[in-house]
């Protein structure tokens, strides 16, 4: 073997069966060879186990797809290359023409976008509703017949909290498949529920340190089968370097959320003690409209904490601006605390109507709280709104 072709088929090492190692290596491999075409064919057709080409399956891709769908209670996953991927991926594998799908004005912008304008041109159909409207969605689910419920808990910035029971009910009732995007909540919450679709943005509490980003869409395997082909066939593949890196994120997934969440429940107390502080929404204050609904439904309550200044832009811009160890920063759940100021939230298109149930103010602002020591940040946060209002 000449050299020229020696580095094309470098020496294989095989690593004895009773010789593992601790951490699972990345497989950085796009193809997988059998040793004949009647086994790679007999692959093909679901006959045996085994890889044939990473876009649709890969060793470092699968270990996390059975972890995340463990940690959620369900039987299948799959990944994508971000958390918006799963989002369209998701909705478009299930939805056809004519169908009707179900959103809400509080959920992330993207979802929304997906639902109004990426669904519309395919001849899908959409209600959009508050989260609240509880009568609005029995109306909607019972007169109209619908394909998918498609929505959050707590929402995004201002941590309203789904009434899941009342929601999975109607749909079950009305043969409508209810997707709920977990990301805030995490993967050790709302898998009691009879919810058929959990989406999750794995760039957030998952890799956890803000350099990776990536997608899960668990359900029962069932339906991640009936998914799988359109998905995969749409091409939205997780690379194994990210899976590598969002599976070491997981070892330390409960440290993160429970330090994070223990810090926000801090940061919730301090802001509402705040003479300059009209209103916060984090699910684990008392005075938090769903307070008791949170409770009930989740083992704690987010890392999320939006507050409403008593101010308008220029004020909430000097306070973020004023803040030392939060950046201003999109997207939530890094080991470091963010804030976005009130023109940085979107929302620009919502109605009259939907910018009030939305409960996005001129004054209200969004912190993603990190893992940081509590008294810095509340240090932090009290000299930036005296700055802010010097
Ligand atoms: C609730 C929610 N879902 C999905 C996403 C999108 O995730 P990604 O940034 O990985 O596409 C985000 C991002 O901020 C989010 O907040």
């Amino acid at each position: 073997m000449k050299n020229t072709t020696l580095v094309n088929h470098p020496p294989a090492v095989n690593i004895p069966a009773d010789n593992r190692p601790l951490v699972a290596p990345i497989y950085q491999s796009v193809k997988f060879s059998f040793d004949d075409a009647a086994e790679t064919l007999r692959y093909l057709a679901g006959g045996r186990e085994g890889f044939f080409y990473s876009r649709s399956a890969n060793p470092t891709l699968k270990q996390l797809e059975l972890l995340l769908a463990q940690l959620q209670g369900r039987n299948g996953c799959l990944l994508v290359g971000s958390g918006v991927a799963t989002i369209a991926a998701a909705t478009l594998a299930l939805c056809k023409q004519g169908d009707h799908v179900l959103a809400f004005i509080e959920s992330y912008g993207p979802t929304r976008y997906i639902v109004q304008h990426l669904l519309a041109k395919y001849g899908v159909t959409h209600s959009l509703l508050s989260i609240e409207d509880r009568d609005g969605i029995e109306r909607v689910l019972s007169a109209t017949r619908t394909r998918l419920a498609l929505f959050e808990s707590p929402t995004n910035p201002v941590t309203k909290i789904a009434d899941i029971e009342h929601l999975t009910a109607h749909a079950r009732r009305t043969g409508c498949l209810t997707v709920m995007d977990n990301t805030f909540a995490g993967f050790h919450n709302h898998g009691g529920f009879d919810i058929d679709i959990f989406l999750h943005s794995l760039t957030k509490y998952a890799s956890g340190h803000g350099d990776v980003m990536g997608g899960a869409i668990i359900a029962r395997s069932e339906l991640i089968g009936q998914m799988r082909k359109d998905i995969v066939s749409m091409g939205p593949t997780l690379d194994p370097h990210a899976a590598f890196l969002i599976q070491r994120g997981m070892h330390t997934y409960f440290l993160r959320y429970e330090r994070q969440c223990a810090n926000a429940l801090a940061v919730s107390r301090f802001l509402q003690s705040h003479r300059r502080v009209r209103r916060v929404h984090y699910p684990g204050l008392e005075t938090h409209p769903q307070h008791a609904l949170a409770k009930r439904q989740m083992s704690d309550f987010g890392t999320v904490v939006s507050f409403e200044l008593d101010a308008g832009f220029e004020e909430g811009n000097r306070f973020a601006e004023a803040l030392g160890l939060f950046s201003i920063a999109a997207s939530v759940g890094s080991t470091e605390s963010l804030v976005m100021p009130p023109q940085l939230l979107g929302g620009q298109e919502y109605t009259p109507e939907q910018r009030a149930a939305s409960l996005i103010t001129r004054g209200t602002l969004r912190l993603s709280i990190g893992i940081e020591d509590e008294q810095d940040l509340l240090q932090d946060l009290e000299q930036a709104l005296d700055q802010a209002f010097a």
